[in-house]
C-alpha cells in the first residue's frame, strides 16, 4: 500500500505575488502557512524599485503573514535602475534578487525595461557580486504570436544575455514551453528555473473548456499538452536547476471575470497538495523535497530551513472561493492535504 503521509523539510515559494493592503492582508497566510520564506514580486503600483520602499514593504508583509514567514525581497528594474542602489540593497540585505519584467509583458510591468541594453551596467554589476537576476521571460512585440513569446524570448534575449554575463545567476521564471526546459537544462550551473502548478496541470484547453475560462488565464499563458509534459518532466527530473515558485498571483473576482480580465492565477492555498499530486503521478515523490526544499536555497545560496511539513493522504474538497478570490482547483477534489 502507498504510504499515507510524506514529510519532507520546510519548503520555501520562490516567486509569490502577495499583493499590498487589504489583498496583502487576505492572502499573506495562505502563503506563510505552507512555506517558510518566500520570493516576493516586486510588481506593485507603484513598483517596488528603491531600498526603502523594499523595507517597508517587507514589514508591511510581516505583520500580515504572522510569525514563523520570512519574505525574501526583489526590486523591479526599469530603464533608469542605479547599479549603486542595486548592490547597497543586496548588502544591506533588503533584497536577494531584481526582477526583470520586459515592459508591457505582464501585470504592472508598465515601468518595466523597455531594452535589455538599458540595463547593461546593472547586470555587470550584479554579475560581479552574485546577485540573483529573476526574469519574466517574455518578448512584448505585437507581431509575435503570444503563445510563442517564451520561446523567442529565449532566442532573442536570454540566449545573448547569459553570453554577455557568462557569471550572471538567471531565474527563468514559470517556465511554459520545452523550449524553456531543453535551454534551462542545456545551460550551466548559473541559470535556473522556476515551475507552478498550473504549468504542470493544465494546458491551453484549460483556458476554452466549454466557454472561456478567466480563472485558468496567466502569464506566460498555458501551452499546447507536448510543452505542459516537457516542463513537468523537467521539474519531476531531480534536475537541481528546477525548483517550486508558484507564481501565486491573486486578483479579485471583477478583476478576472472582465471584458478584459487580468493574469494571474490564486494558487497559494493548496500549492503544496497541488505540486504533491503531479509528483504522485509522474512517480516522482521522492523527488519532491528537492523540488520544493533544497534546490532553490542552494541556488540563491542561502541556508535550508529547519523543520518539517507533513502531508497526508486525504481527500480535500477546494472551495470555490476563498477571501472572495476564486482559488486554482475551485470546486475539485484533491488528494492530499497539508497537515497542521
Ligand atoms: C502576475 C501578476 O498578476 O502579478 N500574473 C501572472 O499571470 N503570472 C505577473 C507575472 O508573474 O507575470
Ligand atoms: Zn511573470
Ligand atoms: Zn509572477
Amino acid at each position: 500500500m502507498a504510504s499515507q503521509t510524506l514529510t519532507i523539510r520546510k519548503p520555501d515559494d520562490w516567486h509569490v505575488h502577495l499583493r499590498d493592503g487589504e489583498m496583502l492582508r487576505k492572502v499573506a497566510p495562505y502563503t506563510a502557512r505552507q512555506f517558510a520564506r518566500a520570493i516576493v514580486m516586486p510588481n506593485l503600483v507603484p513598483p517596488v524599485t528603491s531600498i526603502e520602499a523594499a523595507s517597508a514593504y517587507r514589514q508591511r508583509i510581516v505583520e500580515a503573514a504572522g510569525p514563523g514567514f520570512t519574505p525574501l525581497m526583489t526590486c523591479y528594474l526599469t530603464d533608469h535602475s542605479d547599479p549603486d542602489e542595486i548592490a547597497r540593497g543586496l548588502a544591506e540585505g533588503v533584497w536577494i534578487a531584481a526582477k526583470l519584467y520586459p515592459a508591457g509583458a505582464t501585470t504592472n510591468s508598465a515601468s518595466g525595461v523597455t531594452d535589455i541594453r538599458n540595463i547593461g551596467a546593472v547586470l555587470s554589476r550584479m554579475e560581479r557580486i552574485g546577485m540573483v537576476l529573476c526574469v519574466h521571460g517574455e518578448v512584448t512585440d505585437p507581431e509575435i504570436d503570444v503563445f510563442d513569446r517564451e520561446a523567442v524570448f529565449i532566442d532573442r534575449i536570454l540566449q545573448p544575455l547569459t553570453r554577455d554575463f557568462p557569471a550572471l545567476k538567471v531565474v527563468l521564471e514559470h517556465i511554459t514551453t520545452i523550449e524553456a526546459a531543453q535551454f534551462v537544462s542545456g545551460a550551466g550551473p548559473t541559470i535556473a528555473a522556476t515551475v507552478t502548478p498550473q504549468h504542470m496541470l493544465i494546458n491551453r484547453n484549460a483556458i476554452f473548456a466549454g466557454g472561456l475560462r478567466p480563472h485558468a488565464y496567466c502569464l506566460p499563458v498555458a501551452k499546447r499538452e507536448q510543452h505542459r509534459l516537457a516542463v513537468r518532466a523537467a521539474a519531476t527530473s531531480g534536475s537541481p536547476k528546477f525548483f517550486l515558485g508558484t507564481d501565486s498571483a491573486p486578483h479579485a473576482r471583477h478583476a478576472k471575470e472582465s471584458g478584459c480580465g487580468c493574469a494571474g492565477i490564486f494558487n497559494a492555498p493548496f500549492a503544496l497538495e497541488s505540486y504533491a499530486t503531479v509528483f504522485e503521478e509522474d512517480g516522482a515523490l521522492d523527488r519532491l523535497e528537492a523540488f520544493a526544499s533544497i534546490n532553490g536555497p542552494r541556488f540563491y545560496g542561502l541556508p535550508l530551513n529547519d523543520g518539517t511539513v507533513t502531508l497526508e493522504r486525504a481527500e480535500v474538497q477546494v472551495p470555490g472561493e476563498i477571501e472572495g478570490l476564486v482559488p486554482f482547483h475551485a470546486g475539485e477534489t484533491l488528494h492530499w492535504r497539508l497537515a497542521g
